[in-house]
């Protein structure tokens, strides 16, 4: 007999030790792993395709037998929505989903604050949890490309590393409750005409410059746990199910571990979307928001098909499992979580948080002859003439729509704040209902309407006109983008005919894009006031009265006509595309960079704001002159309040390279810090920017590349106000 023979049972036992020991160790190491691994391995084929697709309108499939949950979805980016029926976009008429609704992310990224973005968050995946939602249909972060963008105001601006900056810390609040943020819709959504259908031919270099940094940081920085895909195509193929955008960029190079879920019906082929990692299906057979088809979910791409492709050996069974793997690692971080926190909802703190983004983010854009802020005197009257001083602006919009507890309309919020002054009112104007895409008639006589507001005009000393957008069709809205830069609802001539009557005008502008402004001229005051959600009458008049002071600054510049901006610059190619292709010609040119290196000026640029108070930046220096690759550059200056009152800055630092062997804007937003200051205070602001946020994607090696030598650093309040202009040399 053999050493082998002899000792076989001992070799065999030590042997099995060994391997245990290993997966004792795998196990301790990747705790969750194995335990997703041990659950993998009992599910039956049937139990993991279900789960990759929706069972009803807004949940998927668990394992009954196992005890394995469904997973419950809900939008939006701002709040909660309210319950939707099973099967059809009906609501569902439930009694005790109302919520609080809380300023658009335009709004939020206007605050240029990371940590209030972090309280919005946390707050709102409060909400959602208290809802029993395990993931949030939320954040949206497409850039801001065109004004005509129907979706811009659920978004966070034109400029990457603003979006980029703010998306984490709100991530990262709505995850702490157990609740899986779903950043969306990656990528290249940035219009809603023939969203479903249009096809977007953009450069690698724009791609990855300005439309991807915003889901990166998600993915990276935020670890986000679920990722939407958009409706529309790129290169020709769905985005939702792309082989470069979702297998290679977002599962390969920047290594997701999360839950790749579609837009509702933006999947359109069976292999790819199991082969280019879609990993769940949702909402196929219906058009997002309006058709439906009903008891549809068997025929999903990701259902049956997918099945019977696993059976065939056609599709092989390890990519079913990579996808429930992921789904069940969302679980346990949801659903599953054994110290799942427990939520709430329409609490003080909530309320306190959305008046606070809301206030913090709406940005004072004119104010001649210091007309705002309008003092609580009992011996003036102020009108409030425009129908968005009275109309619910958590409504209508798509499905970012809310049902809040509460909406404290401008109108409200100025009549109990200003208990001395006598506030008169006229709607001035009316717009149709807010439906989704249908343009409803105003059920009102506009010349009666305008000779109303005319004599209400007429009796006071001072008139708010709030106007601006609604979020109704071709408005800003979901499903469409606007057909006009105007004002819409004859607002502009309004306007002409009140400045007739009264000659003190402040504009409250309640939009989520910019417009034409031909009647700035005719107001002293201009507001730009966002869609504002529950407590946005509190806000408004916390800044007309001027107990808040404004600190707010623009996330996308106003051009002074359509034709200014970049994406409007080369025909319908570009936008709104020519036979369901555009073409971004503007190319890294988007916002402000398109501004400021065509030398076109804007009514108002990204990054402007004004306040009560005056602030200086002074003492502007860089602690060196010469940079590594690897190394960081620390920009600080001195901010002084030198007004009479406590308010806050931002400081922006924009970098740029005049002299380069590719094409540049002539700056970009690299870093910023907003900084809340007494009258009378200084404070010293450091900004910390790494080199390699410097690099630019060089197309010729598909990768980032930092070009060495010369570049300006700009130091100032908006990209339109720069205090000093240094140069560094990298080497
Ligand atoms: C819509 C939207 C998406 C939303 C989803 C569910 O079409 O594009 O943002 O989360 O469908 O309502």
């Amino acid at each position: 007999m053999n050493f082998v023979s002899k000792y076989y049972p001992v070799i065999i036992c030590f042997s099995l030790t060994i391997f245990t020991t290993i997966q004792a160790q795998e196990a301790k190491q990747h705790p969750l792993e194995a335990k997703i691994d041990s659950i993998l391995s009992i599910l039956t084929l049937e139990e993991k395709v279900a789960m990759c697709h929706a069972q009803s309108k807004f949940s998927t499939k668990g394992v009954e037998r196992l005890g394995i949950p469904e997973i419950w979805m809900s939008d939006g980016p701002h709040g909660v929505r309210a319950e939707i029926s099973w099967d059809d976009w009906a609501y569902a008429g439930w009694t005790n989903d109302s919520i609080t609704a809380f300023p658009a992310l335009t709004c939020l990224a206007s605050t240029f604050n990371p940590k209030l973005a972090g309280e919005f968050g946390f707050s709102l995946g409060e909400e959602a949890r208290y809802r029993k939602k395990d993931v949030l249909l939320g954040p949206g972060v497409n850039i801001y490309r065109t004004p005509m963008n129907g979706r811009n105001f659920e978004y966070m601006g034109e400029d990457p590393f603003l979006a980029s900056t703010m998306v984490v810390p709100y991530i990262k609040g709505v995850q702490k409750n157990g609740v899986a943020a779903c950043v969306k819709h990656y990528a290249l959504n940035n219009q809603e005409h023939k969203r479903d259908l249009i096809n977007v031919e953009v450069s690698d270099r724009a791609l990855h410059e300005i439309y991807l940094p915003a889901f990166k940081a998600a993915v990276q920085k935020a670890n986000v746990w679920s990722i939407m895909g958009a409706y529309n195509k790129f290169r020709g193929e769905y985005t939702t199910h792309h082989e470069l955008l979702t297998k290679k960029i977002l599962k390969g190079d920047w290594k997701f571990d999360g839950v790749v879920i579609s837009d509702w019906s933006s999947a359109h082929d069976t292999k790819k979307a199991a082969l280019n990692g879609l990993d769940i299906e949702m909402g196929t057979g219906t058009d997002g928001l309006g058709m439906t088809t009903a008891n549809h979910y068997n025929q999903y791409y990701l259902a049956s098909p997918f099945l019977k492709a696993l059976k065939n050996g056609e599709i092989s069974e390890s990519v079913v499992n990579d996808k429930v793997r992921r789904i069940l690692r969302l679980m346990y971080r949801t659903n599953m979580s054994s110290n799942r926190p427990l939520g709430r909802a329409n609490n003080k703190e909530h309320h306190d948080v959305a008046r606070k983004v809301a206030t913090e983010g709406i940005v004072l854009l004119k104010n001649d002859n210091n007309f705002f802020p309008i003092k609580d005197d009992k011996n003036i009257t102020i009108a409030v003439i425009g129908e968005n001083a009275t109309r619910s602006m958590t409504t209508g919009g798509g499905s970012s729509e809310l049902k809040p507890k509460f909406e404290i309309s401008p109108l409200q919020g100025l009549k109990e704040r200003y208990k001395n002054a006598t506030i008169i009112h006229s709607i001035g104007y009316a717009s149709g209902a807010s439906i989704y895409d249908q343009v409803m008639p105003s059920p009102y006589d506009a010349d009666s309407l305008k000779i109303e507001a005319i004599k209400v005009a007429k009796k006071a000393d001072i008139v708010l006109f709030v106007g601006g957008l609604s979020k109704s069709h071709l408005q800003d809205c979901e499903g469409d983008d606007r057909k006009q830069y105007g004002l819409p609802f004859g607002q502009e001539e309004l306007i002409d005919e009140i400045k007739k009557a009264n000659k003190n005008i402040g504009f409250v502008l309640i939009t989520g894009n910019a417009v034409d402004m031909p009647w700035l001229s005719k107001v002293d005051g201009v507001i730009q006031t966002w869609y504002l959600g529950s407590m946005a009458g509190h806000a408004i008049a916390d800044i007309i009265s001027g107990d808040v002071n404004p600190s707010g600054k623009l996330p996308f510049s106003f051009p002074k006509k359509l034709e200014d901006n970049g994406a409007h610059s080369f025909g319908a190619s570009s936008y709104p595309g020519i036979n369901l292709t555009q073409e971004y010609k503007e190319d890294i040119l988007v916002g402000y960079r398109w501004h400021d290196t065509k030398k076109i000026k804007p009514v108002y640029a990204f990054g402007y704001g004004m306040s009560y108070t005056d602030f200086n930046i002074k003492n502007v220096a860089i602690d060196n002159k010469k940079y590594a690759k690897n190394g960081t550059i620390t920009v600080s200056c001195d901010v002084t309040n030198t007004g009479t009152i406590d308010g806050a800055e931002v400081v922006q630092v924009y970098v740029g390279k005049s002299k380069s062997n590719v094409k540049r804007a002539v700056k970009e937003l690299k870093g910023f810090s907003k900084v809340f200051l007494k009258s009378g205070e200084i404070q010293t602001v450091s900004i910390t920017i790494n080199v390699d946020e410097l690099a630019f994607y060089d197309e010729s090696i598909s990768d980032w590349n930092i070009e060495e030598g010369d570049y300006e650093i700009y130091v100032g309040n908006a990209s339109n106000n720069i205090s000093k202009k240094m140069k560094i040399t990298v080497k």
